[in-house]
């Protein structure tokens, strides 16, 4: 792909947060909050992936995110299917935001960021490192504890948390 997605002066700075959020936690909560004030606009996007086998479907990740960040005014929800390069420039984005937990997350990130660059020169990756009270969470370990019934209030927003109660049937 060619052309120049760098940002002309007096243009809006947008950014994607790009994640499958299946469901949002509070660790995805505070890269959204802490990256909404760096850019004009931030852009949450559901990737909309058929082979993931989700536990939440595309609208009830996107409502869940919206709820979640109705406080936020410089922040869209919105969910593709698509390369993610190539939804970034339909939005007239420039920047890819993506949360690093730990080392382990750092071998894909720079996998997807490389790749990502080699598709479109002109989108940048960067990268904010996960608020250490989080850097365990993962949408997987909250669906795994709710499933059973247990405790998920330190880990997801209040909306989160009943959404999961009422897909396993339990208290969680
Ligand atoms: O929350 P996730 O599942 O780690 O997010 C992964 C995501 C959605 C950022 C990544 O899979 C993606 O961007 N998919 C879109 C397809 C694409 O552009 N692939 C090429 C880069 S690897």
């Amino acid at each position: 792909m060619t052309g120049k997605a760098a940002r002309q002066e007096g243009e809006h700075r947008i950014a994607v947060y790009p994640g499958s959020f299946d469901p949002v936690t509070f660790g995805h909560l505070d890269i959204i909050r802490r990256a909404a004030k760096q850019f004009d606009k931030l852009i949450v996007a559901v990737l909309n992936n058929t082979s993931k086998n989700p536990l939440f479907s595309v609208e009830e990740r996107t409502d869940l995110l919206r709820e979640v960040t109705k406080d936020l005014s410089n922040v869209e929800i919105d969910s593709f299917r698509d390369l993610l390069v190539r939804y970034m420039r339909s939005r007239n984005a420039q920047v890819s935001v993506r949360g690093i937990r730990s080392v382990t997350d750092f071998e894909y990130e720079l996998q997807m960021a490389s790749t990502n660059r080699q598709l479109d020169e002109g989108i940048e990756t960067i990268f904010m490192m996960t608020n250490p009270k989080y850097s365990y969470l993962s949408s997987s370990i909250v669906k795994e504890i709710a499933k059973f019934g247990g405790p998920v209030q330190d880990l997801v927003p209040p909306a989160v948390e009943a959404a999961l109660r009422r897909k396993y049937g339990n208290e969680a």
